[in-house]
């Protein structure tokens, strides 16, 4: 087979992105570069209103009722950090899950050995689905919030979330969603769904550069500061400015890569998440049949109709996933994430740990062409081991 470059880590950060994500930052780097928001000069206010555009945009595509209810923050741990740290305080119990990536596990296992908080995991089982009523169990009178992803970065298995935040209503505790894989994926109506904060970022399938990601805070939510300092608002006060976003978006921000991600939602609001969704989703079952076929290959994704993002996971008997990785890089010139995928506990939940799994995560720019290719591959790979 002629070497390709097949790009299937879509799941740790979209590549390539829609043209009019480069030609934004680009825009923005060699035309204004003024920082919004801290002079009153033509080129900051245009910024400013880039910015604003910007916002007023992933509002609306997440259904949030005020642009001043997203955050930009630098990705999604930023934004996970910023909630968890800004709402939990000593004593407080919260109720998390065996999918979480350690975006949510590290900053928890900080906030038990130095804050005082407790913390109590909910196992899915094996094929990730999570069972509601299990979450209820967990919640006692200390609980304060819940937090669960929106899909497993592992399995793509979609969460119950609005049930979660039906739940955590019920019971009076905040609900924190970490939607990093499913934004740009999954349809996601903040009003629908209810949480009381959102993480998001915006280089996975937002498709916007690095760098930028988001916090929605449902208004009445107040956290402290994750950090504080320079807004270009009330600089003659010593404390951070209580208004809504500057309260939380201390520093000169990521403006071409805010540009970036604001052609990043156009693309996806003029393209449909849809259609997106349905390429994708035909490439999967594609790539999953075709490993199906491959005996020494064991496809962690269950049958059957569910919600799900494009991230299929897989192993090969006998061959170590790093292995597997280097194989498929150095010969075929596929890349794609081994291992555990920063998501121990779901490994550990799927009988994988510590060896992980080989992940294929498409995204809309992959072809059918190079499902087949890297099914070639595998089975190559899987014949020299016979
Ligand atoms: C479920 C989940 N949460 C959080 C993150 C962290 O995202 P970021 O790299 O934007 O901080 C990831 C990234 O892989 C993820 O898959």
């Amino acid at each position: 087979m002629v070497k390709k470059t097949v790009y299937f880590d879509n799941a740790a950060t979209s590549w390539p992105k829609p043209e009019g994500v480069y030609k934004a930052a680009e825009i923005y780097l060699r035309g204004s570069g003024a920082s919004p928001g801290r002079s009153s000069y033509t080129q900051a206010i245009q910024v400013e209103r880039q910015v604003f555009e910007t916002r007023e945009r992933a509002a609306a595509f997440l259904g949030a009722a005020r642009p001043e209810e997203i955050i930009f923050t630098l990705n999604a741990t930023d934004a996970l950090n910023m909630a968890l740290k800004g709402i939990l305080e000593p004593g407080d119990h919260v109720v998390y899950t065996s999918l979480e990536h350690n975006s949510v596990n590290r900053p928890l296992h900080s906030l038990c050995h130095h804050r005082q908080v407790t913390a109590t995991m909910v196992d899915s089982d094996p094929t990730g689905f999570l069972n509601v009523q299990e979450i209820a169990n967990a919640v006692n009178p200390q609980t304060k919030l819940i937090v669960c992803t929106h899909a497993s970065n592992v399995l793509g298995r979609v969460t119950p979330v609005k049930e979660i935040s039906r739940l955590a209503r019920e019971k009076g505790v905040y609900f924190l969603i970490d939607a990093a894989q499913t934004a740009g994926s999954v349809e996601i109506d903040l009003q629908d769904i209810k949480p009381h904060l959102a993480a998001f970022t915006g280089h996975k399938g937002l498709l916007g550069p690095p760098g930028v990601g988001m916090l929605y805070v449902r208004p009445g939510v107040r956290l402290r500061p994750w950090r504080e300092g320079g807004t270009g608002s009330r600089s003659e006060e010593d404390r951070q400015p209580e208004m809504m976003p500057d309260y939380l978006e201390a520093g000169t921000m990521n403006a071409p890569g805010l540009a970036g991600l604001n052609a990043g939602l156009k693309f996806i609001q003029e393209t449909g998440i849809p259609a997106m969704a349905r390429h994708e989703q035909g490439l999967v079952q594609k790539l999953v049949a075709g490993l199906r076929e491959i005996k020494q290959v064991q496809v962690f994704r269950p049958p059957g109709n569910y919600p799900s993002t494009a991230v299929v996971s897989f192993i090969l008997k006998g061959l170590d996933c790093g292995e597997m990785g280097h194989l498929l890089e150095h010969y075929y010139g596929i890349m794609c994430r081994t291992g555990l995928h920063c998501a121990p506990n779901a490994h550990r939940t799927i009988g994988t740990f510590p060896q992980g799994t080989v992940r294929f995560s498409l995204s809309y720019f992959n072809r059918e062409e190079e499902i087949d290719y890297a099914l070639q591959a595998i089975r190559e790979i899987a014949r020299g081991l016979q």
